[in-house]
């Protein structure tokens, strides 16, 4: 076992919530103290409270029986203290204060050696950026998203991809009963990995994601295929994140003037009024919504935030900062945070399972 390099360290989760944040807490803080006989400070509702100074001792009964409970013990933000730099509620300087400078200060009034930051890109984005300005940090990915650059999976996807598949189980029986074509709009930022790997695990008929543009004219052809085959209701599950061909071939701008003039709510919204329009067929939607985020991780989650957890209290004995606690080809390793930070992960066009769904007879609203 290594001597710690280090005695007392701040920890936080940051970001959009998901199942296993507190299972990683857990693994972390046990090895930690246990182990290593590391002091822990729960840092309170992400980056925010290192920046303004709100944490709190955490002690053995604080990372017991928290295993299996959704959400985060420590509360989280999306606060980016890089990309809103300054706070002018803080001081009379009229620029405002420094967050980063903010946090050194937190850092080194609570006498922390390490900060661990437990969340998605933005997190281990900032992460980064302040390992550059000299702060010990290792990153913990999270996320139901799973777009994390650098790791192969990130926890509290597989528990968001099992609510969303079963909540697809659902719709179909429903759907059967009214012979209709169900739309179902999944989460997944501009990633398409939860509506995949939902859509294949609960037999989707059509599924569309950011990374493989669809046609409206197709989705209709096919939803009509199906229908002259005998197969009178259809699935169809849209990633928060996914577009048309003819939007992926606009700035960004102007596919968001033209959304923000059609006015629909989310993108849900309008596959389902295209169906509708082009196919004549009755078309109900469902926005699954935070749902996704909510409750107890799965087994799979729970001990993959265990490992991570774990791993990254190895790291802080060993003095490994910088990093980011990884899942590379089925072991639990580290990358470097300078190669995640400001990427993101999306669904190769030729993965593996989008070929898995084509031969399933799935359609990608492509003409493929
Ligand atoms: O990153 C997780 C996620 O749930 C995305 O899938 C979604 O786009 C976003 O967060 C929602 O963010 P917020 O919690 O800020 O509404």
């Amino acid at each position: 076992m290594p001597k710690p390099t280090i005695k007392r360290f701040g920890i936080l989760t940051s970001g959009g919530d998901c199942p296993g944040l507190n299972a990683a807490i857990r693994g972390v803080a046990k090895a930690a103290s246990s182990t290593y006989g590391m002091e822990v400070i729960g840092i309170s509702n992400g980056y925010r409270g290192l920046i303004y100074g709100d944490a709190r001792e955490l002690s053995a009964a604080d990372f017991s029986n928290i295993l299996t409970q959704g959400g985060t013990i420590l509360g989280s933000s999306r606060e980016k203290p890089f990309k809103d730099r300054y706070d002018p509620a803080l001081t009379d300087a009229e620029a405002g204060q420094d967050k980063p400078e903010l946090i050194k200060e937190t850092i080194d009034r609570l006498g922390l050696d390490a900060i661990v930051a437990i969340g998605g890109n933005g997190t281990n984005t900032t992460a980064h950026l302040l390992s550059k300005e000299g702060i010990k940090v290792i990153g913990l990915p999270k996320t139901i998203d799973n777009d994390i650059w650098g790791t192969d999976v990130s926890f509290g996807f597989h528990s968001a991809v099992d609510i969303a598949a079963t909540s697809i189980d659902r719709l179909h029986s429903t759907a059967n009963s009214h012979n209709r074509i169900m739309v179902i709009e999944l989460m997944g930022h501009k990633a398409g990995w939860l509506s995949l790997y939902a859509g294949v695990a609960a037999g989707g008929d059509v599924i569309l994601l950011p990374e493989i543009p669809y046609d409206p004219k197709e989705v209709a052809k096919d939803l009509e295929l199906r229908r002259a085959a005998g197969k009178l209701f259809s699935i169809v599950v849209v990633a928060e994140g996914a577009m048309t061909v003819a939007e992926a071939a606009m700035p960004k701008k102007e596919r968001k003037r033209l959304r923000e003039e059609a006015s629909y709510p989310t993108i849900g919204y309008r596959v389902a009024a295209e169906i509708e329009k082009d196919t004549g067929m009755e078309t109900r939607l469902t926005v699954l919504g935070y749902l996704q985020r909510g409750g107890t991780p799965i087994p799979y989650d729970r001990v993959l935030a265990t490992a991570f957890g774990t791993s990254a209290a190895e790291m802080l004995a060993r003095g490994q900062f910088g990093r980011m606690v990884a899942m590379r080809d089925s072991h639990v390793a580290s990358v470097p945070l300078s190669e995640v930070a400001g990427r993101t992960r999306t669904v190769p066009i030729d993965h593996h399972l989008v070929e898995t769904a084509r031969l399933v007879g799935t359609s990608f609203g492509d003409g493929r």
